[in-house]
């Protein structure tokens, strides 16, 4: 009791850092990159600034400053020239995602983990993650599975070091982890946007991926904001089916899902940091009514310190200059 303990005595200088109890890392973040097979030259986005979209001849480029800032993983996104209604763009091994692959592989090996996000949302001209029945305004979950894990090992096949599946179908974990270990890739792990909830905060992203919905949302696979018992079960599954690693998305929103996450399964667990977490801040330090270093650092680690191993986070490469 006070006056005998004082919590302020370890609050200045050197003694705040050494009783620190979480601390940010390079390590801990991965880059998210949009490949764009329609430009030749970059392009900014208007809802996410400082995020380009960029064409294949820069990729390396841009993969390689993020890893000579210590950046040990990227995550690359897709955007074609040609969409139809199963994605077709998705698979093929001179697709825009699998030449990116080869592209960021050959120049940085091993310095650089290349994982690429699994989802058929850019590549159907409708904008939803799986395979439609347009009469019933149905999106259909069992045809859907084949396409991702056809998806997967074209990734594989490309040199990608993970794969990581977020389209929310039910047992698509398991379809990819059999699609990859029927092609003779074992030992590529799969990272499982495990419980995704259906957020608004997307909106960003999907601008800048051309990805948004020509009918309906995506409420009918990803998650009710309100629930968070049904996280577990979904995670629960997710590791039953083979996932190596979860994923929680949004995060700063939903803190208390990492928390439970980390704590009931003790996991390599990641949090993707999203488009409109990103875009928030940017807004508010644009007008002058945040400090955008300070609240991207607190907002990073309070998801680190909500139990997150790693943050896939669109302030990747600021981060990580700051740490450096
Ligand atoms: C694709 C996908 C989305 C995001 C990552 N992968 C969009 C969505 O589900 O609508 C969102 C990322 C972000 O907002 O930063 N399924």
């Amino acid at each position: 009791m006070f006056p005998e303990t004082r919590t302020r005595r370890l609050r200045n200088g050197k003694m705040r850092d050494l009783v620190r109890e979480t601390s940010l890392s390079a390590d801990n973040l991965i880059y998210p990159m949009f490949v764009d097979e329609t430009i030749t030259t970059s392009q900014m986005t208007e809802s996410m600034p400082g995020v380009e979209r960029l064409p294949l001849s820069k990729v390396a480029d841009d993969a390689k400053e993020a890893a000579d800032l210590g950046i040990p993983a990227l995550i690359l996104f897709g955007i074609p020239s040609h969409k139809d209604e199963h994605g077709s763009s998705a698979w093929g091994d001179e697709d825009i995602v699998q030449k990116a692959v080869r592209e960021i592989k050959s120049e940085l090996g091993k310095d650089m983990l290349v994982i690429t996000d699994v989802c058929l949302c850019e590549y159907t001209d409708h904008g939803h993650c799986g395979m439609v029945n347009f009469e019933k305004g149905e999106v259909l979950n069992d045809p859907t599975l084949p396409l991702l894990g056809k998806t997967a090992v074209s990734h594989a096949k490309a040199g990608a070091d993970m794969v990581a599946p977020s389209g929310m179908m039910d047992g698509m974990i398991g379809a990819i982890r059999s699609a990859l270990d029927e092609n003779n890739f074992p030992d590529i792990p799969i990272m499982s946007y495990a419980a995704k909830y259906s957020s608004s905060f997307y909106g960003p992203f999907r601008d800048v991926a051309e990805s948004g919905c020509c009918f309906g949302d995506r409420s009918t696979y990803q998650m009710d904001p309100a629930n968070s018992d049904e996280a577990m079960r979904e995670v629960e599954l997710d590791i039953m089916e083979g996932a190596d690693i979860i994923m929680v998305k949004p995060a700063l929103p939903y803190l208390d899902i990492i928390y439970r996450v980390k704590t009931e399964f003790r996991m390599p667990t990641a949090a993707y940091n999203v488009s409109g977490e990103y875009a928030m801040i940017k807004a508010a330090a644009q007008n002058g009514w945040l400090d955008e270093k300070k609240v991207m650092y607190e907002s990073l680690l309070s998801i680190k310190r909500a139990g997150a191993d790693m943050i896939l986070t669109y302030f990747a490469k600021d981060m990580a200059r700051i740490l450096k």
